[in-house]
């Protein structure tokens, strides 16, 4: 652990203003516009893990954005890590809620502001510099391949067939990712699962063009009305999700893990009063874990229709559209809930408009053992490094590839994630924690060190 800190402060200014190199990268993968940044990145990524001391660096093509690929393979017979993270961050809208511009990191209070400080940027960089102080203090004690992608946050549809091409290569014996969420400093945990996701957009038309709202109104079906009311009716006075058979594979947690799971240190007061809510809401007879972390939801995620400009205008929009996602538990497939939204949002259209549903991306839900030599080493490095052991939590996000590395080659993961909740992922103003940042790149070692002992 000595060499560790030493190592760290001895470097202290280094490791964090190339993290800013990386940050200023506007490497969002959503929109085209900025193609030759989100290409620049994976160029700069993978100059640094060839700086760092990884063989073999390659920036491999897709049919999207490049996979950086990077490995040190020290001893065949060493058990082999494979770290997946991503380097494609969300678009930073809406820009003028940023107190300082996201693709200028500026420090502010001790913390990183900048858009994907923490997705994923701020968190996979650490394995970064984590490999590069492992190989200057001459301390890898096991076998590391590197996997960052670029389309993590348009549901990373490339991966999948750069994993099925590349079985061989990506060999290993666990994925080690940290893009998760912690519950506090002082709560160090680790997130034991992820939920899937089924994104639509749906879109209603009524009359064939936009109509004068006083001459036509209140005899034609104004879609946006008919849109609300249709989303309305998706959720009952519970807030049970109303789409018949949308429950029917999902695994009910055992009253023990129902228990352990709302062990974990939680205060709602604080939970209100960081996002402004005078009361909470969600599916009656779960508490907030549970809900967020071991039920499917169904969101909203933007809706329009009609005029939206400044001022008022009388009109009755032609069309009315939104985008919903439903994130998903374990046992339940993305495949089967997208059918079974589409035929029942086109049951429920009145004759009044028509309905267009169009899938999005998908992704299945993964849980993560806790039982694992891998989950121990985890364990031990977060205990030796925050001087307490990590509480297991259910993650309410999600990350697509985790159950196709499971699928595909066999492999389980870690979620050792160092973010918080409350730092702001792809809202304005995203931040992580400089003090997350160092304390990542310690622990990371540990990580390996234990994995390797626990392993022989
Ligand atoms: N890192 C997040 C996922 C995450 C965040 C998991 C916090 C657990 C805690 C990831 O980058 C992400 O945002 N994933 C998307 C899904 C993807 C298919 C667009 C998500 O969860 O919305
Ligand atoms: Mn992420
Ligand atoms: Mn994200």
């Amino acid at each position: 652990m000595q060499h560790i800190k030493q190592y760290v402060n001895d470097n202290k200014q280094r490791l964090l203003d190339e993290l800013f190199e990386l940050l200023r990268f506007p490497s969002v993968s959503a929109d085209p516009k900025y193609k030759a940044d989100v290409l620049k990145t994976a160029d700069y990524v993978a100059q640094k893990l060839r700086d760092a001391g990884a063989d073999k660096v390659e920036v491999c093509p897709t049919a999207g954005y490049p996979i950086v690929y990077g490995e040190k393979i020290i001893d065949a017979s060493k058990p082999t890590v494979l770290v997946y993270g991503h380097y494609d961050v969300q678009p930073a809208d809406p820009l003028e809620l940023w107190k300082t511009p996201p693709f200028e990191p500026t420090v502010r209070d001790g913390k990183i502001y900048a858009r994907g400080a923490c997705d994923d940027k701020g968190q996979f960089y650490m394995h970064v510099k984590a490999f590069e102080l492992m190989m200057q203090t001459e301390t890898l004690p096991c076998n590391i391949k590197f996997m960052i992608e670029g389309e993590e946050e348009v549901g990373s549809s490339n991966l999948g067939i750069f994993v099925k091409e590349n079985k061989e290569r990506l060999k290993a014996d666990v994925v080690l990712i940290s893009d998760t969420s912690m519950i506090s400093m002082e709560n160090p945990s680790l997130e034991t699962g992820l939920r899937g996701l089924s994104y639509l957009e749906v879109e209603v038309t009524g009359p064939n063009r936009d109509l004068h709202s006083g001459v036509y109104g209140g005899a034609v079906a104004n879609p946006a009305t008919i849109l609300a009311k249709m989303i309305a009716s998706l959720h009952d006075e519970n807030n049970h999700i109303a789409i018949p058979g949308f429950y029917n594979d999902v695994i009910d947690l055992t009253p023990a893990e129902r228990t352990a799971l709302n062990n974990a240190p939680y205060n709602e007061e604080e939970y209100k009063k960081d996002l402004d809510v005078e009361e909470l809401w969600g599916e009656k007879g779960y508490t907030t874990f549970e809900r967020t972390g071991t039920r499917p939801t169904l969101e909203v995620n933007g809706i329009w229709g009609g005029y939206i400009g400044e001022g008022a205008k009388t009109v009755l929009p032609s069309k009315a559209s939104a985008k919903i996602s439903m994130r998903l538990v374990p046992n339940q497939t993305s495949e089967k809930i997208t059918e079974l939204f589409t035929k029942h949002f086109l049951s429920i259209a009145p004759k009044t408009v028509k309905v267009k549903v169009t899938p999005h991306h998908g992704g299945e839900p993964a849980v993560t053992p806790t039982d694992s030599i891998a989950y121990r080493a985890a364990q031990k490095a977060i205990a030796e490094s925050f001087g307490k052991d990590p509480i297991p939590t259910r993650g309410g996000g999600s990350i697509p590839i985790v159950a196709l590395f499971e699928a595909e080659l066999g492999l389980k993961t870690v979620l050792m994630g160092f973010g918080l909740d409350s730092d702001a992922l792809h809202s304005p103003n995203e931040k992580y924690d400089i003090y997350n940042y160092y304390k990542g790149i310690e622990t990371i070692p540990l990580f390996h060190k234990y994995f390797a002992q626990l392993s022989e």
